[in-house]
C-alpha cells in the first residue's frame, strides 16, 4: 500500500524517533509498504517519520543508481533502531534531495566515513562501517530519525534563499507527483 510523505512543517518531522520491540505491530507490512511508497515516489530511502511514524526505522534502496555507480548495486536494506556511532573523515558536499521537502536540492556537507549499529528486518543486529554515497544516504535518512532534514545543514546564505520555498511547501503550494500530507 502507498502511504502519503509527510511534508515540511508537519511535526513529526521534528521529533526525536523511539526505539521499537521485535513485536512492533505488524512491522513487516509497514516495511513492505514504505518500499512501496519509496519505490514509486523514486527515492533512494525513506524514513518512518516520513510517513507520519515516529519510531527508529528506515530504508534504502539506490539499486536503481548502480547503472551510473556499481557499488551500489543490491544496496536494498532495512535499518531499525538505527544509530551511527561514528563519523569520520574531512566533510564533501553532495547535492541532496527529500521526498518531504520536494522540489529542493541543495549541496549538503558530511564527513565521508561512518559506522552504524542497527538491526535488520529479522532483528538481527549489525555492526557495519559505510563510505562514500552509501554513507551519505543513511546519514541523510539517520537525521530524519533525530528530528534533522537536510535543509538545516545548508549555508547560511542558501537557508534565507530556501526560506520562501519551504514556507510555500508547508502551505501546499507545491506540485508533487506523488501522494503527499500537508501539515494542518
Ligand atoms: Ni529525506
Amino acid at each position: 500500500m502507498i502511504l502519503p510523505v509527510y511534508v515540511y512543517g508537519s511535526p513529526v518531522l521534528r521529533k526525536v524517533t523511539k526505539d521499537i520491540d521485535e513485536d512492533y505491530e505488524e512491522l513487516s507490512v509497514l516495511i513492505e509498504n514504505m518500499f512501496e511508497t519509496m519505490n514509486q515516489s523514486d527515492g533512494v530511502g525513506l524514513a518512518a517519520p516520513q510517513i507520519g511514524k515516529s519510531i527508529r526505522l528506515f530504508i534504502v534502496d539506490a539499486s536503481p543508481l548502480a547503472e551510473d555507480d556499481p557499488e551500489l548495486e543490491n544496496f536494498k536494506k532495512v535499518f531499525i533502531n538505527a544509530h551511527i556511532i561514528l563519523e569520520e573523515g574531512e566533510k564533501w558536499e553532495f547535492n541532496e534531495g527529500c521526498l518531504s521537502i520536494p522540489g529542493i536540492r541543495e549541496e549538503v556537507k558530511r564527513k565521508p566515513v561512518i559506522r552504524i549499529q542497527y538491526y535488520d528486518k529479522n532483528f538481527e543486529f549489525h555492526n557495519e562501517k559505510y563510505d562514500g554515497i552509501k554513507a551519505r544516504i543513511i546519514q541523510h535518512e539517520h537525521d530524519h530519525l533525530n528530528g534533522i532534514l537536510f535543509t538545516d545543514k545548508v549555508a547560511p546564505i542558501r537557508k534565507r534563499f530556501l526560506k520562501n520555498k519551504l514556507a510555500a511547501i508547508t502551505k501546499g503550494k507545491v506540485e508533487v507527483a506523488y501522494k503527499i500530507k500537508f501539515p494542518k
